[in-house]
């Protein structure tokens, strides 16, 4: 069968003295500011030296004591098991005050009552009802492209996925609204901010750069106009034929107990930023790998021109199509959107052997541990065929995890599952695609997995 590794038993590699290892080994970096330059310079570089060191390897970063963790079992210890013994952090630690008041970045009591808030508008029935929304914009799209025009993929998909969110959260048409272009500046000034390559990250906010100047300023106006959209809610009378995010959340307030304003509005920025470029990069991703094997792309239309007969598609024809899934799930684990999980030890911990101390940050790499070859043969192939049922049972269940695990998964998941598969469905049905550089993307470590350069394909209309 193909795809199916032989190593599915490996055990986390131990130190020497079980349980009393010390601080894993790793690089030493340079005195004082340790491996910042090795990290910010060259992080894929740094990630495949620190691989040399084992499962569990330890440095420092800006004088922070840093552990990564590239074992399956490790990883679920950490976002499971152990998962109240770790919180979390982001690289925007370094200086950003970014919406922490928002579901993503919240601790504790506080964190336990906004997911359960939340919740409702992403259980399976609710997602479904975003779905017509998602095909609809994706048609739009279908029909804006023209037959053999070359477009920068990422582009439009970042487009097209904020469009659908702006949708979701505040049932607005961002293109057609005058509160567009606000949503649009946010949106951009959130990822500008959280890249590390700019090492605007490291800068603190108040430090008026012009990114930081650019980020307040962009922030401003969002709070504004969330601010502005919450009081319209509020008075108006039809507020209750509202089926978005922001109306389940202010749903949730009507017992007197719900969020405040301000973790409204951070929740919403946090969906903003959470559910954009990471869509829309497996989108990116997913069609760039779908122009590079035209037969995979055929088998593909031919799925889904059988399951839609020529209409739209809809939520229920797509979950149930086989080879669209193992797509989808083969170019997540290539180019995973979130490719690397943050924590931080609240407490003393033990980690395959090793004392890792209270206020080490873990990176826990998805990039990396899904291209391992432990689990994976040939795993820098594109196979999606490899996702046997009987592959995927005998895979840790850690060697893949796009959307994280433990508590503190991805809340949008299914919203993202659907949105991908809707799109794809919608475009392989009326186009086919063609990758015009040589080289394949490049993608760097940002706030998420972003393309070096645009990824360009020529688009065929069918
Ligand atoms: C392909 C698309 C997506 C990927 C790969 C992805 C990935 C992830 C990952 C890995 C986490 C866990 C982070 C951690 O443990 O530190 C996460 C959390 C989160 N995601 Fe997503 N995500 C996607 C789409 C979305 C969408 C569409 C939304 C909302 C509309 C969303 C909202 C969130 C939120 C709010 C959290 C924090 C949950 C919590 O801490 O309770 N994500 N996502």
């Amino acid at each position: 069968m193909s795809g199916q590794s032989t190593h599915h038993d490996s055990r986390p590699a131990e130190p020497a003295a079980d349980g009393d290892g010390g601080f894993p080994p790793g690089p030493d970096g340079r005195p004082v500011i340790g491996n910042t330059l090795q990290f910010t310079g060259d992080p894929h570089a740094f990630y495949d030296e620190l691989a040399s060191y084992g499962d569990v390897v330890g440095y420092s970063v800006a004088r922070q004591r840093m552990t990564t963790v590239l074992h399956p079992d490790l990883v679920q210890q950490v976002l499971v098991t152990d998962s109240e013994k770790y919180g979390k952090w982001t690289l925007s630690d370094f200086g950003t005050e970014f919406a922490p008041d928002g579901l993503l970045l919240t601790e504790g009591e506080q964190w336990r009552t906004q997911r359960t808030q939340a919740q409702p508008a992403f259980q399976l029935d609710r997602v479904r009802g975003y779905g017509e929304a998602m095909a609809g914009y994706a048609a739009e799209l279908v029909d804006d492209l023209d037959d053999g025009e070359t477009v920068a993929a990422n582009e439009r998909f970042s487009e097209l996925t904020l469009r659908i969110l702006a949708d979701s959260l505040f049932d607005l048409d961002i293109d057609r609204s005058e509160d567009g272009a606000a949503i649009t500046r946010a949106a951009r000034a959130l990822n500008e901010r959280a890249d590390p390559d700019g090492l605007s990250t490291f800068v603190p906010q108040w430090v008026p750069t012009p990114s930081n100047r650019r980020f307040t300023g962009a922030m401003d106006e969002f709070e504004a106009v969330v601010d502005r959209l919450i009081d319209e809610r509020r008075a108006a009378a039809d507020a209750d034929e509202h089926d978005d995010l922001l109306a389940i959340l202010m749903q949730a307030g009507d017992d007197g107990d719900g969020m405040s304003d301000k973790e409204l509005r951070d929740t919403m920025l946090t969906f903003l930023f959470a559910g954009h470029d990471t869509t829309s990069l497996a989108l990116t991703y997913t069609t760039y790998l779908l122009a590079e094997h035209p037969d995979v792309a055929d088998r593909l239309r031919e799925e889904v021109d059988e399951a839609v007969d020529g209409e739209t598609p809809g939520a229920f024809e797509v979950f149930g199509l086989e080879l669209l899934d193992r797509v989808c799930t083969e170019s997540m684990r290539l180019y995973p959107p979130a490719y690397v999980i943050f924590r931080e030890a609240r407490e003393d911990v033990e980690l395959g052997g090793y004392e890792i101390p209270a206020n080490t940050k873990l990176t826990l790499p998805q990039f990396r541990i899904h291209r391992d070859e432990r689990w994976y043969d040939a795993p820098d192939e594109f196979r999606p065929d490899r996702w046997t049922e009987e592959f995927e049972a005998s895979l840790p269940e850690y060697a893949y995890f796009p959307f994280g695990g433990g508590p503190r998964h991805c809340i949008g998941m299914r919203f993202a599952m659907l949105e991908l598969k809707l799109v794809l469905a919608t475009l392989v049905e009326h186009c086919r695609f063609e990758y015009v550089d040589d080289e394949p993307p490049q993608p760097r470590m940002a706030a998420s997995y972003l393309p070096e350069e645009d990824v360009r394909l020529r688009v065929t209309k069918r």
